[in-house]
């Protein structure tokens, strides 16, 4: 694991845009796996704007949502397919027969979980998957306790997880489950990202880098990944001891 501390957000979200500007031009048939939420929003617009001042082609690459709120529409603007449609893919080319993200509706979402296992492995596996941090620690929906051995699952949500997660809501909403991929995926990604700025997250920050690897802190499972970057900003940055 590598750690790289930046002077603000825009300024790791720089960074994080051009990896992956990188890794297209390298590989243009790229498998990619994005968070949506707060955090890589400016990574988002930066790579809108790069893409397309570089007039790079997305059409190639494959898609892959990294998680889902249960039961939430992809019209509802908290949901992460919404945020993914506006952000991203509104502005880009990329193939809408390459892009995967969880039906949150389904009727089966442990059908829905298989298929997108599925979808990765045909694929190839993830090349580049850049995610969050939850206050509590998760990643995705990877909630405290959760074993590093999953693949894509259904999970049940902590409540920091749907207290938190008002905020990209327009009103209050009912928020249960999650669906998402697992721990061993991003264990089996060629590249993790993780990035974390301001200074609401440095505690956590401060635990998943310097406290025990252990799946009560499920962010902690980047120090595992041998070809991973952990981006933050100094607010972020500003309760680690070493
Ligand atoms: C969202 C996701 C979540 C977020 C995390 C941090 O797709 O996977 O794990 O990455 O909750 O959210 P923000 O960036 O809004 O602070």
């Amino acid at each position: 694991m590598q750690l790289i501390v930046f002077k603000d957000h825009h300024d790791l979200s720089q960074q994080a845009a051009e990896e992956i500007i990188e890794l297209v031009k390298r590989k243009p048939g790229a498998v990619l796996c994005l968070a949506s939420g707060s955090t890589p929003l400016l990574t988002c617009e930066l790579l809108v704007q790069k893409a397309r001042a570089e007039n790079i082609d997305l059409s190639s690459c494959t898609f892959i949502g990294l998680d889902e709120w249960v039961g939430i529409p992809p019209e509802n603007e908290g949901s992460c397919a919404y945020f993914f449609h506006n952000q991203v893919f509104k502005h880009l080319n990329f193939s809408s027969s390459h892009i995967y993200l969880f039906n949150a509706l389904s009727d089966s979402p442990q059908q829905e979980c298989k298929e997108m296992d599925n979808v990765i492995f045909e694929n190839g596996g993830i090349d580049l998957m850049l995610v969050g941090v939850g206050m509590n620690g998760h990643i995705g929906f990877n909630e405290p306790g959760i074993s590093f051995d999953l693949y894509a699952h259904v999970a049940e949500l902590d409540e920091t997880t749907t207290s938190v997660g008002q905020k990209y809501f327009k009103e209050a909403t009912e928020l249960h489950q999650g669906i998402t991929l697992g721990l061993k995926h991003l264990l089996e990604s060629k590249k993790v990202l993780l990035l974390a700025n301001g200074s609401k997250k440095a505690a956590v920050i401060q635990k998943a880098l310097e406290g025990e690897i252990t799946n009560r802190l499920p962010a902690s499972i980047i120090r595992r990944h041998p070809n991973s970057t952990v981006m933050i900003d100094e607010e972020a940055a500003a309760m680690l001891k070493r």
